[in-house]
């Protein structure tokens, strides 16, 4: 049987990292995509130990060009492609009083169209595998602050995009899904919790602390809460799983 191909964008830390290492254990090939090469290459040498081959591919998925080259990098070195899942993101943790419209623009660029860019690119190729993608979205989209406005909205509009995707998917043989984490402890999280400490007063330290009793949370989420739940969307068990939008927070969010 042909080994199974995943792409992991946003592969050198966090929940990109701890996704592509888990996913060593149901692929045969996992290729981590970022923008630092040295991380990468870390990631890359932790995929191999849990079982897979690796690419690594340091690239910049704001830049237009970027998605294609992945892709084809990809199909150049294995020939297929079952997997593609979309976490790079880095949007401005910006007021909606103060952002510019360059930083709009930044935010939309990776997180929005570098995931849109991928899955368009690598689409014939995961049709021929009846393949599956996912998109990262977040708590925010369902309750923004204005304190990180771009967040919130980029992270509504992947969920709506994630929805449109499914729809062609389902003609195509393509599964689509989207994930919303709630807090998980990652170095994005931590520079939001350094906004938050300066926004309520408190030493990073004390925010840190309060954080998930204010948020009604009894601890963070680890990057590996997520990767398995991505492990189980992309495993035979999770085929009837099309459009989804999965919140998986610790029970952050307390509406329905
Ligand atoms: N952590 C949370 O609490 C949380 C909650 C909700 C949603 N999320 C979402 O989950 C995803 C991962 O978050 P995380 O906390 O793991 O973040 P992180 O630790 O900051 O990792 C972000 C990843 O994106 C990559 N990246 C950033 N800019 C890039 C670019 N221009 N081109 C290619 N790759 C780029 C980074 O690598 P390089 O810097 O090497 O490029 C890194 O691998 C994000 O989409 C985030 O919005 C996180």
């Amino acid at each position: 049987m042909e080994k199974k191909v995943a792409i992991v964008t946003g592969a050198s830390r966090g929940i990109g990292r701890a996704t592509a290492i888990r996913l060593a254990q149901n692929f045969g090939a996992v290729i981590v995509v970022a923008r630092n090469a040295d991380l990468l290459k870390s990631t890359a040498q932790d995929v191999k130990a849990a079982g897979a081959q690796a690419l690594d591919i340091d690239a910049d998925l704001r830049e237009p060009a970027a998605a294609g080259l992945v892709v084809q990098k990809t199909l150049d070195k294995f020939g297929r492609i079952d997997a593609v899942v979309n976490i790079a993101g880095a949007v401005p943790q910006v007021d909606v009083l103060q952002m510019t419209d360059e930083q709009w623009d930044d935010g939309f660029a990776l997180k929005l169209h570098g995931a849109r860019r991928l899955a368009i690119h690598a689409w014939d190729a995961l049709k021929a595998t009846r393949g599956s993608v996912i998109f990262t979205s977040g708590n925010s989209a369902q309750a923004p602050k204005s304190g990180f406005a771009a967040v919130a909205t980029v992270n509504a509009a992947i969920v709506a995009m994630a929805k449109a995707f499914a729809d062609r998917g389902i003609g195509d043989g393509v599964r689509v899904n989207s994930v919303l984490p709630g807090p998980v402890m990652t170095d994005r999280r931590r520079s939001y919790m350094e906004k938050y400490a300066a926004a309520h007063a408190m030493t990073v330290d004390e925010a840190l602390e309060k954080f998930p009793d204010q948020a009604g949370i009894t601890r963070y989420g680890k990057p590996e809460d997520i990767a398995e739940l991505m492990a189980f969307i992309l495993s035979p068990a999770g085929e009837w799983l099309i459009g989804a939008a999965l919140r998986m927070d610790g029970g952050e969010v307390k509406g329905l």
